[in-house]
């Protein structure tokens, strides 16, 4: 399914949240990245049918996002913070939520659906039992429950361990391969590691929309590696954007973010795209 944005604007009283947002969003895991408050869960939650927009265009395929009950129906969405009863077990969630949709689901099903989000051990532990990383596998079977052609997580990585991201980023990839799928996050790893193609967003406006390799591309030329006296540390940072700094022994390693080379002995590094995103954050 394909999720056309086209002008989009959503404000806040006198604030503008969400400028002119021309995306399309198709089959596979797409990222959403930006600072806070760049407008990550405004968006969503619009695409989630939750909030009005102010004005532009939202299909999917040939619905409108006005068309609350069609959209909702192939949607799943899951929010940036939620919590379950503490005293359901996994299974008892699952179940509640499918009832909660009209999806009866029968033993065998609950328990394939845990499995997909690798929680079929746990089907009989208690939600106040389960760890953060747990809470949101569990909160993903929830969203898919109604098998829906879309899915909305918004931060499924936020605070999680390295395990778990992985963990998650792989139930994503499953379910990439036949739905659409858009996740918000703040650390660029998971977008490397996940996503094919992402939109940046920084302050209500898209800075970036497209495949991952073509946005480090972008910062070719713009990152530099200098090593300089301890003492100037201070100097390079108050000049520059300073995106790393390691110390050795007496000196510093600097990786440095300019369109000019910040001193005759800086010399130009491959970027990352951690870097490529700073650049457009920081709109060096
Ligand atoms: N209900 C609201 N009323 C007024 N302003 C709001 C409302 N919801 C969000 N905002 C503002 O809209 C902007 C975007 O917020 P949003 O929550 O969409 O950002 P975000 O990218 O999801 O940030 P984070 O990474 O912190 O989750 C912020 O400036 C926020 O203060
Ligand atoms: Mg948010």
């Amino acid at each position: 399914m394909n999720i056309e944005v086209k002008g989009l604007r959503k404000d806040y009283d006198d604030k503008r949240v969400l400028d002119d947002i021309n995306i399309n969003i198709d089959k596979g895991v797409h990222g959403l990245l930006g600072p806070n408050g760049a407008g990550k869960t405004t968006l969503m939650r619009i695409l989630s049918t939750l909030i009005p927009k102010t004005s532009g265009e939202v299909y999917f395929d040939e619905i409108n996002v006005e068309n609350k009950k069609e959209i909702r129906k192939i949607i799943g969405y899951l929010p940036q913070e939620f919590s379950f009863y503490p005293n359901f077990t996994v299974y008892e969630i699952l179940d509640y939520f499918a009832a909660l949709s009209n999806k009866k689901l029968s033993r065998s099903e609950i328990l394939s659906k845990l499995e997909e989000v690798h929680l079929q051990e746990l089907s009989k532990v208690k939600t106040k039992a389960l760890s953060g990383g747990m809470k949101r596998r569990l909160g993903i079977a929830v969203a898919m429950v109604g098998r829906p052609e879309v899915l909305i997580v918004d931060e499924p990585t936020a605070g999680l361990d390295p395990e778990e991201r992985i963990k998650i980023r792989n139930v994503f990839s499953e379910i990439g391969k036949d739905k659409t799928v858009l996740l918000s996050t703040h650390i660029v790893e998971d977008i490397v590691l996940s996503c094919s193609n992402l939109v940046v967003l920084n302050k209500g406006k898209v800075v970036y929309d497209g495949a991952v390799g073509n946005m480090i591309k972008q910062a070719k030329g713009s990152v530099w590696g200098v090593k300089i006296d301890i003492d100037k540390i201070e100097e390079y940072n108050r000049n520059f954007t300073v995106l790393s700094t390691v110390f050795e022994e007496d000196k510093a390693s600097l990786r440095i973010l300019s369109k000019e080379q910040p001193s005759s002995s800086a010399e130009v590094v491959p970027p990352t795209l951690e870097d490529a995103y700073m650049k457009l954050i920081r709109e060096v």
